[in-house]
């Protein structure tokens, strides 16, 4: 069978070839996936039309050049339970399958989230609150249903997403207000009782700063004293250029692993636009208002920015590869810059490592040029990226 190389495979060879010398010339065509694998897994959200195969270029890209996917929406509470006793397995059995065959580590994402769960979930029958006993039977059913469906078959599930707030206490949501704190343990418990080899992770944002990450040790600390299964701390990372720092980051990651908790990078982007009032954190809530100075970059992202961002990336990663005994998955949330969620609201972003047309942007060359590789067989980085680079 005729082998087709993707253009962007040998736009980065050519790439490299350009400003290696002979001995650094690598044998194959880099892919992150063989970058990283001595490193950790590097993986990727994919969305509908990957996984119904109607995108067919970046299905090519995801097989090419990662390892491990994240569903970004068809495992949600109302994609795969949008009514009392219905379920919908149709998109999330073709993105286990899809994994599967592409011989993929596969992560479930997120069975615990006061975001994108139908309101039904939290009232009776008369549109009142439901009572801590019906929510807790609603979420045990739940999370039986899905994570038992798929037992032995996704390796990794993102429990409960996003359960503090910025000053480090726990997160007023239907969940807390109707069940109490002990719905974080509940949710852990049901997730081990549905599949008890499954790896469980916490999963939040804007850990790097300093109280809500002692909120989340904290958090941790006492999932931990009870025996509650958690294995895993995801740091989403939905960077800026300017944040978090390379040392917060450091700290995040160091904090972490004292608890005996992996760590998962698991929503990787790398949002380019200038400072909004509403683009400061990850918060959902906050992305829909249209706000001055979003399409700053309509026309194209300046070259210089274009160098900024791929030097971003490369500290990034080389904080990623310094902790490299700790993190096991580094993920970015989409596949180009046309597929993220931060071209929300009238922005027009580049938060990703590949650009509209599926090339490898500047970013996708700065990321290889940081992996640990076997001696002889370690990417030699464009030279015009790594010469901006601290
Ligand atoms: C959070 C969620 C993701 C995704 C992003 C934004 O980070 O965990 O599933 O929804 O928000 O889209």
């Amino acid at each position: 069978m005729k082998t087709i190389v993707p253009l962007f495979l040998i736009l980065v060879e050519a790439a490299f070839l350009s400003g290696c010398k002979t001995a650094d010339i690598p044998v194959a065509a880099t892919t992150l996936k063989d970058a990283y694998r001595d490193d950790f897994r590097v993986g990727v959200a994919i969305n509908r039309a990957q996984i119904f195969g109607d995108d067919q270029r970046g299905v090519s890209i995801i097989k090419s050049q990662f390892d491990s996917i994240s569903p970004e929406n068809v495992l949600k509470w109302e994609s795969v339970h949008p009514e009392p006793g219905q379920y919908d397995f149709t998109a999330a059995d073709r993105y286990v399958e899809f994994g599967e065959s592409n011989h993929m580590y596969i992560i479930g994402h997120t069975l615990v989230w006061h975001s994108q769960t139908p309101a039904w979930v939290f009232q009776d029958d008369q549109g009142k609150p439901a009572t801590r006993d019906v929510l807790l039977a609603r979420l045990r059913d739940h999370i039986l249903t899905v994570v038992g469906r798929y037992k032995g078959r996704i390796q990794g599930w993102d429990v409960v997403n996003e359960a503090l707030n910025e000053n480090g206490t726990l997160r007023n949501s239907p969940w807390r207000k109707i069940i109490g704190d002990d719905y974080i343990e509940k949710a852990f418990q049901f997730a081990h009782e549905a599949d008890p080899r499954a790896k469980l992770h916490y999963n939040d944002f804007s850990l790097e700063n300093e109280p809500k990450r002692k909120g989340a040790i904290a958090l941790i600390k006492r999932l931990k004293a009870e025996g509650i299964p958690v294995d895993c701390v995801g740091l989403q990372d939905h960077t800026k250029l300017d944040w978090p720092t390379p040392h917060q980051l450091d700290r995040t990651i160091s904090d972490f692993a004292k608890l005996g908790v992996k760590v998962m990078i698991t929503e990787l982007d790398v949002d380019v636009i200038p400072k909004t009032q509403h683009n400061r954190t990850a918060e959902v809530s906050q992305n829909s208002q249209k706000v001055a100075g979003a399409d700053a970059y309509a026309a194209g992202l300046p070259e210089a920015k274009q160098m900024e961002l791929a030097r971003r990336y490369a500290e990034l990663f080389r904080v990623y590869v310094r902790h490299r005994a700790d993190i096991t998955r580094v993920t970015l949330w989409g596949v180009t810059d046309a597929d993220s969620w931060l071209n929300k609201a009238g922005r027009v972003n580049y938060p990703l490592l590949f650009d509209r047309a599926g090339q490898p942007k500047p970013a996708f060359q700065a990321v290889l040029g940081q992996a640990t590789r076997p001696p002889g067989n370690r990417p030699c980085p464009d030279p015009s990226v790594s010469a901006m680079m601290p």
